[in-house]
Formats: structure tokens, sequence, C-alpha cells
């Protein structure tokens, strides 16, 4: 393999990332410092602790990448940051640090979109993985994360034509939602998913909001429905006016399962819908809801049966981390682009579509 081999920062939510990424796919250090635990306390993000834990991690985390790296500054041709979509507290560490690094070793700085990250992680290689080709052009690319939710087509390089996005809530987001709902904690998503995977009914149905032939998706509504079930699951279980004594876990095994099908039967119908309809050379899938394991299993059938190339990265690179940010990083320093010792947080960056 050979490229621009650069380094990259990702600080835009509750993951302090920092990767080594070799030509835009090689993998050759890949750190993740992850705040999951601190922010379960609170059950959420509160975005000065998530700041203040990026400037406690960032170094941390570059030691540890730089020593299994095994490189010099001479041997690295860029800094690559994500300066956009995410808390604009979290970004700016990211983007502070990969500035000062730029300045100090007289390297470029590119700045990155997040969501362009996510969909990039699709190109990643592992350090020792065998070589792949890349997903052929055109393609669908769904990112499904706990801050954005959309389908695009991608016909080359960095050009993105949205097909769809959500209306409300983002796919993780309604997990979380929904998690927190069924006492199960934060993040919501990987309990949700350990939920359903033990369950032994599966008789409770969640609502679809198909938004008719768009590819636009809603999951409010799937909220809502999901506490009117749950509410009615708590009166029959006789827990209805006692609101600290959780369901039995089969029951919150089934209406997890419900749930989660709901969400990845509409991810994978329109998915499925918009690569038939642009003719689609393969499909990628990224973000943090990516890692869900239905999801993956039924996005892998359907795409099977069409014969369509479906990339979907590990769980580690569906959610947040540095190297998708050196993935996607390389494709812009190798466009040409550059950012100043000016750049800036944007933290409703949008993904820059034609
Ligand atoms: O991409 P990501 O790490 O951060 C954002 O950019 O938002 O996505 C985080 C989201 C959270 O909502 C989390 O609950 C969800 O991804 N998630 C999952 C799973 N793992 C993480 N959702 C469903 N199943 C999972 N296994
Ligand atoms: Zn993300």
């Amino acid at each position: 393999m050979s490229g621009p081999l650069v380094l990259a920062l990702e600080s835009s939510c509750d993951e302090t990332g920092l990767a080594i990424v070799e030509g835009g796919r090689r993998i050759h250090a890949n750190v993740v410092a992850s705040q999951v635990a601190l922010h379960a306390a609170t059950g959420g993000i509160v975005p000065e602790v998530a700041a203040r834990a990026h400037l406690r991690w960032v170094v941390p985390v570059m030691d540890e990448a730089w020593n299994a790296a095994g490189i010099t500054w001479d041997d690295v041709d860029a800094v690559t940051v994500t300066y956009g979509p995410g808390l604009a507290g979290s970004l700016l560490v990211g983007i502070n640090f990969a500035k000062a690094l730029a300045w100090v070793h007289d390297k470029p700085l590119v700045g990155v979109n997040h969501l362009e990250g996510h969909v990039y992680a699709a190109w990643l290689l592992d350090p020792r993985e065998d070589e792949r080709p890349e997903p052929p052009f055109p393609l669908v690319a769904l990112v499904v994360s706990g801050g954005h939710t959309f389908l695009a087509e991608m016909r080359d390089h960095l050009t993105y034509r949205l097909l769809g996005q959500t209306v409300d809530d983002a796919a993780g987001e309604a997990f979380d939602k929904v998690g927190r709902l069924l006492g199960l904690g934060y993040p919501g998503g990987p309990a949700i998913q350990r939920a359903a995977e033990s369950a032994t009914a599966r008789d409770r149905v969640f609502p679809r909001a198909w938004l008719g032939e768009t590819y636009d998706f809603s999951f409010s509504g799937l909220k809502t429905a999901a506490r009117r079930i749950i509410d009615a699951a708590r009166a029959e279980a006789g827990l209805a006016d006692q609101p600290d004594v959780s369901l039995p876990d089969p029951l919150v095994a089934e209406l997890a399962w419900g749930f989660q099908d709901a969400v990845v039967d509409v991810l994978v119908t329109k998915t499925i819908r918009a690569a038939r309809a642009t003719g689609a050379r393969s499909i990628v899938v990224g973000g943090g809801v990516a890692a869900n394991a239905a999801l993956r299993q039924r996005m892998t059938e359907e795409a099977a049966a069409l014969d369509l190339p479906l990339i979907v990265p590990r769980p580690g690179l569906c959610t947040d981390n540095g190297a998708m940010i050196g993935a996607a990083g390389a494709r812009r320093f190798l466009a040409g682009e550059r950012a100043g010792l000016d750049l800036d947080a944007r933290p409703s960056l949008p993904l820059a579509t034609r």
C-alpha cells in the first residue's frame, strides 16, 4: 500500500480517537478512549464533561497510537481532524490539538466532516487484514449514528447526492431513548441488542414509519409507540404504579426485540430499494448503529439476494474512531484540501451534497 500517511483525530462526541492511516485505507494504529462509563452515570452526555474528558485523554491516546505505529514525524504527510458536526467544546479540543501538531511539525492540516468519516470507514483495512478491492461506484451509503441518519448516493469519491434523511430523531437516538424507557441504561443501542438476543417471544410488533416511497426516515413515532407499548406491558405485569420496579427480563427482551426489528426493517428496506433504484454496484453502511448485529445480518442477507457487495466495517470501526477520519482525510488531502490555523469547530456542519 502507498499513498499519504496521515495522523487523524476524532473528538466530536464522546470518544477520543487518534489513528495513523496510510493511503486512506491501511490502519497502522487506532486508539479510542471511550467516555461511555463516564456518561452512563448521568444517563447521557453532559457536553462540558465530555470536553474535559477529551482534554484529559488526548495526550495518552496520542502516545499509545504513536508507539503502536512505530513511525516518526518525517513519515507523516498531514494531520487530519474532525471539525464538525458535533459538540462544540469536544470538537475544539481535537481541532486545537491537531493545529498544534501541524504547526509544530510543519505539516498540512485537513479538516474532515465526521459524517464523511463514517462513510469512509468502509475503505479501512486493519493492520494485518488482507487487501480487498475498494467499494465500487456508484454506491449507496447508509449512515446511522447517534446524531444522524441518512442515505446518499456516491458516484465518485467525496461526492454525495442525498437520497433521504431522518425528519426527526436519528436511529441511534431512538435506540438510546427506548433503552432508557426499558431501564437498560446508556447507551441504549448495545443494551437493546443484548436484550433482544435473549428474546424468546417475538409477538409484540412495533409500528414502521414508511413515509411513502421516499428515502426519508422517522423514528419519533416509533419512540412514542414504544412508550405506549412499554406502559401497557407494565400494566399487564401489575407494575403500572410501581415506577421503580423494572419489568421482568423476558418482557424487556421481547420489547427490545420488537423495537429493534422495526428499526432494522425500515433501514434495510429503504437502503435496498435505493440501491436498486440507483443501479448501485455496492452498499456501504456506517455509524454506531451499524454495529448492530441484527441490522448487519438482515442487510447481509438482502444484499446477497441481489448479488450486491455490502461493506459494513467491523463494529469498532462503525462507532466513532480516529481511523475513519484518516480514511476520509486522506481523500480530502489528495484532492488538495488544506485548512488554515483558523480552522474552527462547525457543530452543525452538513455533509457537502450536490
Ligand atoms: O457513530 P456513533 O459512535 O456516534 C455518533 O456519531 O453519534 O454512534 C453512537 C450511537 C449511539 O446512539 C448508540 O446507542 C448506537 O450508536 N449504537 C448502537 C449499537 N452500538 C452503538 N445501536 C444499536 N446497536 C448497537 N450494537
Ligand atoms: Zn459518529
